[in-house]
């Protein structure tokens, strides 16, 4: 007996960032889990498996939000009139202490991972707090979604407030190793622990070496920020003398890529030799374009980014971003592009919208394995959307219903299923 189901409808992905493939009235095949790739009719081979008709509608990979917080959620769309360091201290800090109560914890959590639910997103880069009990709580409720992520106990143990410093450098590896430990005994099937140094500010020298050896020992992957607003930028050099530069910190402390996953939000002041080790190393740039306009931090180059052959992928970074909507990062990628083309560089061509859809499946994806994508081999991943109610008075192709379905926001309304690694969310 064969374990899957065929899907039908306009199914749209992107093998490439500038190849966007769109197959109307086409197949596309889930065996345990796996892609089988797209066909124009069904063959004799899955001829057993049943069909979801979603015909007429459209069928695009989950998409993959590559940076969030979820303790944040909290105060979404608020506290918005500060830049990075002030926001982090007057409005973040102070919701990040209040995860020290698992009880509060809990139904904070629940909050945001029903929302997760009911997004386009079916795989997530998660930020918790440094509060391990509770982070294992988020963890929990995200292995149950259904949905597939990485969850990191965050590690703070310099220039944070008293209730949200880690007392040492050992205190706050033994309480990650903790967390690994729980992860690992829990046996998620979804779920994933990551290495979680909050950035170079906030963590000694010697916090972030305990942090590499962890990360060695158990094989696991690493989440950060790095060069996000000038005032950020400033205190780091004042920090870390020693570091030829933002970026060489987490790498002298193995927290930077060569052949282990890293993903590293922002990275809008990159200089040149950080944008050199980002590639040698492998490291994926998470774009963050709407949290970049509201705490004014600034634009990626992310055309320069992919001109050089870097891992890019989408964040919502909620809460300096507003939502958990990955439709408006994809969106909000190409608006910013056009502005840093406009006002920047104008060598630097804009984001086209197959580029923009690109970043946020198989661009961001690739930091799973092999998901984001209709290709044969890949991880089922699938949202469907019903774009009726966009009522449009002559009949568009499916290339600009997608485009439009994303900048109307068709994420709020129009989600009519959604499928993780082959199994039903919605
Ligand atoms: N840098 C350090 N912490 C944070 C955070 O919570 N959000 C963002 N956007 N940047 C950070
Ligand atoms: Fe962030």
């Amino acid at each position: 007996m064969q374990n899957g189901f065929i899907m039908k409808g306009n199914i749209c992905y992107t093998p490439g960032p500038d190849n966007l493939v769109i197959r109307e009235n086409a197949f596309t095949v889930c065996e345990d889990g796996i892609c089988r790739g797209v066909f124009d009719t069904i063959p004799d081979r899955y001829g057993g498996l049943k069909v979801i008709d979603c015909s007429g509608m459209l069928v695009i990979p989950g998409l993959v939000d590559l940076h969030t917080h979820a303790p944040q959620f909290a105060f979404r769309g608020s506290g918005m009139d500060f830049e990075l360091l002030e926001w982090l201290d007057r409005v973040t800090f102070p919701e990040e202490m209040r995860y020290a109560d698992e009880a509060y914890a809990r139904s904070a959590y629940e909050i945001v991972v029903a929302r997760l639910k009911q997004s386009a997103v079916t795989r997530v880069v998660l930020f918790g707090t440094i509060h391990t009990s509770s982070t294992l709580i988020l963890a929990d409720l995200m292995e149950n979604s259904g949905l597939i992520s990485y969850v990191g106990k965050v590690n703070m143990d310099r220039n944070a407030p008293q209730g949200l410093r880690e007392e040492s450098a050992s205190y706050s590896a033994a309480e990650t190793r903790r967390f690994v430990e729980e992860c690992i005994s829990r046996r998620y099937r979804h779920t994933k622990p990551i290495i979680t140094p909050r950035f170079v500010i906030s963590c000694t020298d010697e916090l972030m070496r305990e942090l590499g050896r962890i990360r060695e020992e158990y094989n696991l992957p690493v989440q950060s920020h790095l060069s996000e607003n000038p005032g950020e930028v400033l205190q780091v050099k004042e920090l870390e003398t020693e570091a030829a530069f933002y970026g060489d910190v987490y790498d002298r402390a193995g927290l930077f890529g060569r052949g282990a996953n890293a993903v590293m939000a922002h990275c809008i002041y990159s200089e040149p030799e950080e944008v050199e080790r980002i590639l040698e190393n492998g490291v994926w740039v998470a774009h963050c374009p709407e949290s970049n306009m509201n705490l004014a931090s600034g634009i990626a180059p992310i055309r320069r980014y992919l001109e050089k052959g870097i891992r890019v992928g989408l964040g919502t970074d909620v809460a300096a971003g507003t939502s958990e909507s990955m439709f408006h990062a994809v969106t909000d990628a190409i608006k910013v592009s056009k502005l840093y083309w406009r006002y920047v560089d104008s060598d630097a061509k804009p984001l086209t919208f197959p580029e923009s859809f690109y970043l946020a499946t198989k661009g961001g994806g690739a930091f799973f394995g092999k998901a984001g994508s209709f290709e044969d081999g890949f991880d089922f991943d699938a949202v469907v959307l019903d774009d009726r109610i966009l009522s449009f008075a002559h009949p568009l192709s499916v290339r600009d219903r997608l485009e439009s379905a994303f900048y109307q926001e068709l994420d709020q309304t129009g989600i009519v299923m959604k499928f993780a690694a082959g199994k039903q969310v919605i």
